[in-house]
């Protein structure tokens, strides 16, 4: 079959009643991704002449997903079922001759598993072949009904099996390839002649064994890779296969992942040889880990990109960050977007960063805030440092240069810059520029008085005495209601 011959035509309007959701049920997510751009991309590399979606309910954004990927959409409304969802398609197909037909909600199926079905019905010279798979527990999809070792006489949907099929465990994946030619007719005989009153793409499958045409059913070598999702127990076994499946590619490429069953890690992740990833962490969208990084349990990543021999201590939150080789942050750093942690950074618990450049070597080990800013190297961020970057109206920068010491408990009220070398006194509020080399110190100065806690001990012991008289004279209650409201 040249790719030329060959079409794709993806079934994605139905509303998915079963999932109880005000989103279209092609738009919910399993292993990182909508189940629609899942399939999508799974037919990618068949490089067919072109790739249809069928959308319907959530139309725009069903298209706003698929249309970047290089579909193209047609509506179907209302949507009268499977069947009528190919109809749809008929015009557009063109001078396809075969075509691949897939639901939009059984995402994991792969593309070896397409290019072998593909072939099946080519070598087999059939109007339609079926990829089935055989299930443990059969409910909720058509059977295939065959008349020999390798032929298919009918589908028969759930509702319409008679007594002796339900024993059949071999199901629809409702994924086929259609001679089109073939197709057309026997699907101009298909009457809606079930409950809802809709045209089944199933119902054709007899009718072309009824014109003595050739239908074959391919047998999916994992029988996971069909699993529809129509509930939310579905969508719930379909991430968690994903999920499984990524985490082993991973491990297959050299990444220790303790207790695997507890680490989500999204599909476009990569990560290097040894790094070792501990329980419950989560690696999404576009992060990139390098290789001997550890990611220590609870952290969550997003689109963060970390060099080699990074370590993550326990539980830090990092979004759109990069921190080159050798940093380590945490435990408990939350790393806010936009921020550039350069070689040998340290950042350490409860330290919150924004849009902030931390030069190579420089340290934040406690409880610090820094948004805006832009640190030189070797710099020493004391404890409790805050940048004041926001006024309630803009946002400023603050500019700290190389081999800075910023005392504890410092507020830098941007905008404002400490040239390199510079010292801040602890506790300072910092509204002006400290030159390179210079000591800013912002605080008022420190009084001591001698003698002036034990003498005021013995002032209150004092006062206290007369008070103490007057309670044994007075009754019990009014002694107690006194000493209450002290
Ligand atoms: C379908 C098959 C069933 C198979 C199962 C596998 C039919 C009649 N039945 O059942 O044999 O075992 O898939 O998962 O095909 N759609 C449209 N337009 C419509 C109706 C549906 O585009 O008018 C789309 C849906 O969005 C969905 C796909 O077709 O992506 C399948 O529809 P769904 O309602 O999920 O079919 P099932 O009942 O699961
Ligand atoms: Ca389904």
């Amino acid at each position: 079959m040249s790719h030329q011959d060959l079409a794709i035509v993806i079934l994605a309007a139905g509303k998915g009643t079963r999932l109880k959701s005000s989103l279209a049920k092609v738009l919910h997510r399993a292993g990182g991704r909508t189940l629609v751009e899942h399939i999508v991309r799974a037919c990618h590399p068949l490089k067919a002449r072109k790739t249809l979606v069928i959308i319907g309910h959530q139309a725009e954004e069903v298209a706003a997903v698929v249309e970047p990927l290089g579909a193209t959409t047609l509506l179907q409304q209302p949507q009268n079922g499977t069947g009528h969802a190919m109809q749809i398609a008929k015009r557009a197909l063109g001078r396809a001759k075969y075509a691949i037909v897939l639901p939009g909600d059984a995402p994991l199926v792969r593309t070896e598993t397409l290019k072998a079905l593909a072939a099946v019905h080519r070598n087999g010279n059939a109007a339609a072949t079926i990829l089935s798979a055989v299930l443990a527990d059969p409910s909720g999809y058509g059977r295939v009904v065959r008349k020999s070792e390798t032929m298919v006489s009918a589908i028969v949907e759930e509702s319409q099996l008679s007594g002796e099929q339900r024993e059949i465990n071999e199901i629809n994946s409702a994924i086929y390839c259609f001679t089109l030619e073939k197709l057309w007719p026997a699907l101009a005989q298909v009457k809606p002649n079930n409950l809802h009153r809709e045209l089944y793409l199933t119902d054709a499958i007899a009718v072309l064994n009824a014109r003595g045409e050739t239908v074959l059913a391919q047998v999916a070598p994992d029988p996971r890779e069909v699993l529809g999702c129509n509930t939310r127990a579905d969508l719930a076994e379909v991430d968690r296969i994903f999920r499984e499946w990524k985490r082993n590619a991973l491990m297959d490429a050299g990444v220790t992942i303790q207790l695997p069953e507890t680490v989500l890690i999204d599909p476009d992740v990569t990560v290097g040889e040894d790094t070792i990833i501990e329980p419950c962490v989560q690696l999404l969208g576009n992060t990139k880990i390098g290789a001997r990084c550890t990611i220590r349990t609870g952290s969550v990543l997003t689109d963060a990109i970390l060099g080699d021999d990074v370590k993550v201590e326990p539980y830090c939150v990092v979004a759109e960050s990069r921190l080159d080789d050798r940093v380590i942050i945490g435990p408990f750093s939350r790393l806010r977007p936009n921020n550039h942690l350069k070689d040998d950074v340290r950042i350490g618990n409860f330290v919150e960063l924004k849009k902030s450049t931390i030069g190579e070597g420089t340290k934040a080990m406690h409880l610090t805030y820094l948004g805006d800013a832009k640190i030189g190297k070797k710099s020493n961020i004391g404890a409790g440092t805050i940048t004041c970057n926001y006024d309630g109206f803009h946002k400023y920068p603050t500019t700290i240069g190389d081999k800075v010491f910023i005392g504890s408990d410092t507020a830098l009220v941007a905008p404002v810059r400490v040239g390199d070398g510079a010292y801040v006194a602890a506790g300072s509020t910092i509204t002006e520029n400290v030159p390179a080399d210079g000591l800013g110190i912002a605080r008022s100065r420190q009084v001591n008085k001698p003698g002036w806690a034990s003498q005021k001990r013995r002032e209150l012991a004092a006062a206290d005495k007369p008070k103490r008289k007057t309670r044994k004279s007075e009754p019990r209650k009014k002694a107690r209601k006194a000493r209450k409201r002290r």
